[in-house]
């Protein structure tokens, strides 16, 4: 298809009939924003993804995923208008994404032979910003994205260590902007000696034991789910610790009628 053309139907709605909804993640009260009727022509995107050969990524991830080329411009315009700017990121260009591809999830059926079932509630690694856009139509959402609060030791966030900070020469705009949150200030509050230890205490992945959940269980607590809504895009700090909710049965129609999500990631900017 002629770039200009996808370009055209991967347009944004208007602001005026974008729905904004800001709420915050946990004690910490990070911000997470939920931007309802996000694309202008939804339906297109759903189909364009549809269309695509999904594969189950390293046989290890719980979806399939397919990806599309596209200028991604506006959307990462968009990002960084509205939620990028008050992580410190002064400069859109300082906002490193995916520009050239459109990256799709679907959820696979309950009894298709995977190597791995379930997802851990996790942060998305060193990642700086995440966002989800759920294409799954109304009639057939079920659950959406959660975030979780490890209920030892209280923490919500896995982030990089300073040392990490310094090595990827993180902008000071960025790090004084993440200073006002919790990790960074329990750190230096805590009385551990090192970023590595105090972080370490959160067990992920511990002895192969994942937690399948759509709630709450003995070790992780569900502070905030977010429903899933057809063209509605959720936009939050990738450290937070999280996961997509929803029961492996809740899926099992045609293709049209699963998860499907488009997802996007950002680094964190370097200093020039
Ligand atoms: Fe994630």
């Amino acid at each position: 298809m002629f770039d200009f053309l996808k370009k055209v139907r991967f347009r944004l709605s208007p602001r005026r009939k974008q729905v904004f909804t800001w709420l915050s993640i946990g004690e910490s009260q990070y911000p997470l924003l939920v931007v309802d009727n996000f694309y202008n022509n939804p339906d297109w995107v759903a189909k364009l993804a549809h269309g695509q050969a999904f594969k189950n990524p390293h046989g290890k991830h719980i979806n399939g995923m397919a990806s599309v080329a596209g200028n991604k411009k506006s959307i990462n315009r968009f990002i960084f208008k509205h939620f990028a700017k008050q992580f410190g990121v002064q400069r859109f260009r300082d906002l490193v994404g995916d520009s050239g591809y459109h990256k799709f999830y679907r959820s696979i059926p309950s009894g298709a032979d995977l190597p791995i079932r379930r997802e851990d509630p996790h942060s998305d690694g060193v990642f700086f910003i995440a966002g989800v856009l759920y294409l799954t139509p109304d009639e057939f959402c079920k659950g959406g994205t959660g975030f979780y609060r490890y209920r030892a030791t209280g923490a919500e966030e896995k982030p990089p260590s300073p040392a990490w900070f310094n090595q990827h020469r993180v902008p000071d705009s960025v790090i004084k902007a993440l200073g006002n949150y919790r990790p960074y200030r329990a750190y230096h509050e805590s009385g551990y000696k090192s970023y590595d230890e105090f972080i370490q205490c959160i067990p992920f992945k511990t002895n192969g034991n994942r937690y399948h959940l759509s709630s709450s269980n003995e070790h992780w607590e569900l502070r905030q789910l977010v429903p899933m809504k057809y063209n509605r895009l959720i936009l939050y700090p990738a450290f937070t610790i999280h996961k997509a909710i929803y029961e492996e049965a809740d899926f099992d129609g045609p293709p049209e009628n699963r998860r499907l999500t488009e997802n996007f990631f950002f680094k964190y900017p370097k200093s020039r």
